[in-house]
């Protein structure tokens, strides 16, 4: 089984240059079916959920040309799909935006229901509302998804909860919807304003994304771009946490600062100091790493999708900190894997209670999920000695390169074959 083996036990310092978004480029991606020309993409990481995303795009009749490691050519004219019925779309959350995506264009789309990171139960009730008051019917909600409709007429949706699947779908299906619709209580993240410039630079008419209400006015007729995906704020993330977790100074660039503003106050709270210039942050690592707590949150809260990595650094913090998990009700089994590193936490229901623990030791670990992963890697790199990480398969689809980024940093990281 393919794994890693980490001698971890020295500071990882130095500059690391930060990947496009994950969550973005998946949305990008799948959003350039709309427009029905040609889109040339760039900054596009080199991972597993991309190039599945990739695939689906061929399988529906797209002309796919990587012209480079992070450059895509995609003419969206030839698509005469309206079905994801790949075989692997299933293992990716992402891939209900191909609902979306589609509709405008065919008046039908059918995806099989989508599967991703394991997180517990991951309804779309709040994509399935937002078709239907966008005058769509919806068949078969279990097992594949089917939405078609005669005529996509723009609406008034209110989520009931903050969902950024659910708000990116939203606009994509309105971006062709005949009038105007408004999108509330929606999610603010940067890969959801991320897929709406890419939109609007393709001739939508989007407007409030990144505020709490996005009104979308259907539009027809749209031109070529050449477009940039946004530097991925969760690997910006990743990275400042691994460095103070081992003690290291770390510089992460090309990303934008903004986008990381929670994780960075987290970080200032536990002691480290960080300098912030235009594109990048340096994090120095605190003289006393101390005791916090964390409460998840939709952006621009602290990101559920650091949590893992956080709390991981949290193990070795002098005092007792309280992780809050408020977005999803599976995501503290990695717990166990930092218990057996001689962690001390306590998970009852959402919060993890971490007291403080000198030291970790190596172990053999698996990979729950991507964001369980990364914190693999970071718990490998604070413990002395060799640990082993196994299911890394979650890792590599959404860090690009983390084997060679982590060695550049100093870690002992090999990519193995692990019995
Ligand atoms: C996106 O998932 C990300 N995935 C996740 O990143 C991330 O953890 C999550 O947003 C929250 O930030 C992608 O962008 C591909 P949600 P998504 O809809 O869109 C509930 C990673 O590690 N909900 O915002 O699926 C849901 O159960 C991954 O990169 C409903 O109840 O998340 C959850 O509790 C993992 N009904 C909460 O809302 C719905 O219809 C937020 O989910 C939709 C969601």
């Amino acid at each position: 089984m393919d794994g890693y083996i980490v001698n971890g036990g020295r500071p990882l310092s130095g500059e690391v240059e930060i990947s496009g978004a994950k969550n973005a480029a998946l949305a990008v991606l799948a959003a350039t079916v709309i427009t029905d020309t040609v889109s040339v993409i760039d900054n596009v990481p080199d991972i597993y959920d991309v190039n599945i995303t990739l695939e689906i795009l061929r399988d529906l009749g797209a002309r796919v040309e990587k012209i480079g490691k992070n450059s895509v050519s995609i003419d969206t004219r030839s698509v005469d799909r309206f079905d994801v019925v790949h075989e692997k779309a299933r293992s990716m959350r992402a891939s209900y935006y191909f609902l979306g995506a589609l509709i405008g264009r065919f008046g039908k789309a059918g995806v099989v229901l989508p599967g991703g990171c394991n997180l517990g139960p991951r309804p779309i009730d709040q994509h399935l509302k937002m078709f239907k008051l966008l005058g769509c019917s919806v068949e078969g909600e279990y097992g594949s998804v089917t939405v078609s409709t005669d005529r996509l007429t723009g609406g008034q949706v209110f989520f009931d909860i903050v969902s950024v699947g659910a708000t990116i779908n939203g606009i994509l299906t309105a971006v062709r919807a005949e009038g105007l619709t408004v999108l509330e209580n929606v999610a603010k993240e940067p890969h959801i304003v991320d897929v709406a410039n890419f939109l609007n630079a393709a001739g939508a008419d989007i407007r409030g994304a990144g505020t709490d209400i996005i009104k979308i006015r259907g539009v027809k007729e749209f031109k070529s771009v050449h477009y940039s995906v946004v530097p991925d704020q969760i690997e910006a993330g990743t990275y400042m946490v691994a460095g103070p977790a081992t003690g290291g100074k770390i510089k992460v660039s090309r990303i934008i600062p903004k986008h990381l503003e929670s994780v960075s106050a987290k970080l200032e709270s536990v002691g480290c100091t960080l300098e912030e210039g235009d594109d990048y942050i340096v994090v120095s690592p605190a003289k006393t790493l101390v005791s916090t707590t964390i409460r998840t949150m939709p952006h621009p809260g602290f990101p559920t999708d650091m949590q893992p990595q956080f709390a991981t650094l949290l193990c070795t913090a002098n005092g007792t900190s309280a992780v809050y998990e408020n977005i999803w009700d599976s995501r503290f089994r990695y717990t166990d894997e930092l218990v057996r590193m001689g962690a001390d936490i306590h998970v009852d229901g959402k919060v993890a209670v971490i007291s403080g623990v000198p030291r970790l030791y190596p172990a053999q670990l698996r990979c729950w999920d991507l964001r369980a992963g990364a914190a693999m890697i970071i718990a490998a790199a604070m413990a002395e000695g060799v640990s082993t990480i196994t299911d890394i398969h979650h890792v590599e689809r959404g860090y690009e390169n983390v084997v060679d980024k982590m060695r550049a940093l100093g870690l002992d990281i090999t990519r193995a074959d692990i019995q």
